[in-house]
């Protein structure tokens, strides 16, 4: 396949930045979407030119790294990771249009590098239970009924990448922050903190500058592990009831 890349370059988080093009020819269609960026900057460093800066980490769709938007679309036309979209979503000759996650809690720290620290703030307000030291507990002393384990398990899948934000008019992170608390509010060990950690981590994500929810939903439609908005329902039902009790 031969392409054209259209990538946002920025220096740094003062640079004013700006989209470049580049030519890329003999693209495999079965390369995944930062083994080609591997590609253009192969090509960029022979040329004495600066490599695009993307992140990554496992490759795999799990760790939340990568994220970047093609096209206008976060993540790509493929409900995945960038790391597991594949250059066979697109067609010869096609012009590709990269860019960073754009929101105000996410600035960029260079070309396609945002700092999603945003959401470890998030986590370190609340996304955590207190579980006494010793010895380890029986296994199944603690039954959980099947749809609750479920529920948090599917919760529990998002990876922080970000994607929701990104994809979102307002830059809400409501997805992201009600993935945490349904996550450890569907189990017996995240109910000691369960009306605070609500109150802390939407408090620490106001801090943060993202924006209110208006359930437009397009943070589920481009969330590559399928968090459904439901969890914003969940979450709000448990910020109203941590209020009503004067929690926070
Ligand atoms: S909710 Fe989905 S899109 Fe948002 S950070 Fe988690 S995995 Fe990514
Ligand atoms: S690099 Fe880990 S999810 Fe994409």
């Amino acid at each position: 396949m031969n392409i054209t890349l259209r990538v946002w370059r920025q220096k740094g988080p003062d640079d004013e930045g700006r989209l470049a093009t580049y030519k890329l020819t003999d693209v495999s269609p079965d390369m995944s979407f930062l083994e080609m960026l591997d590609v253009l900057n192969e090509k960029l460093t022979l040329e004495n030119e600066d490599p695009v800066a993307f992140d990554h980490d496992c490759r795999e769709g799990i760790c939340g790294a990568c994220g970047v938007v093609i096209d206008g679309e976060a993540h790509g036309p493929e409900r995945t990771t960038t790391c597991q979209l594949h250059m066979r979503s697109f067609n010869d000759g096609d012009t590709i249009t990269v860019e960073p996650w754009r929101a105000k809690a996410f600035p960029v720290v260079r070309d396609l590098v945002v700092d999603r620290g945003a959401f470890d703030r998030i986590i370190q307000a609340g996304g955590y239970i207190s579980a006494p030291t010793g010895t380890a507990p029986d296994a199944h002393a603690n039954p959980i009924p099947k749809p609750d384990a479920d529920r948090a398990f599917d919760a529990a899948t998002c990876i922080g990448c970000g994607a929701c934000v990104a994809a979102c008019p307002n830059a809400s992170s409501m997805l992201f922050t009600a993935a945490k608390v349904t996550h450890l509010g569907m189990l017996p060990q995240g109910q000691p903190e369960r009306a605070s950690r609500v109150v802390k981590m939407i408090n620490q994500q106001d801090e943060e500058d993202f924006g209110g929810c208006t359930n437009i939903g397009e943070c589920a439609a481009v969330c590559p592990k399928g968090i459904p908005l439901d969890t914003i329902s969940q979450l709000n039902r448990d910020l109203l009831g941590s209020l009503s009790k004067g929690v926070g």
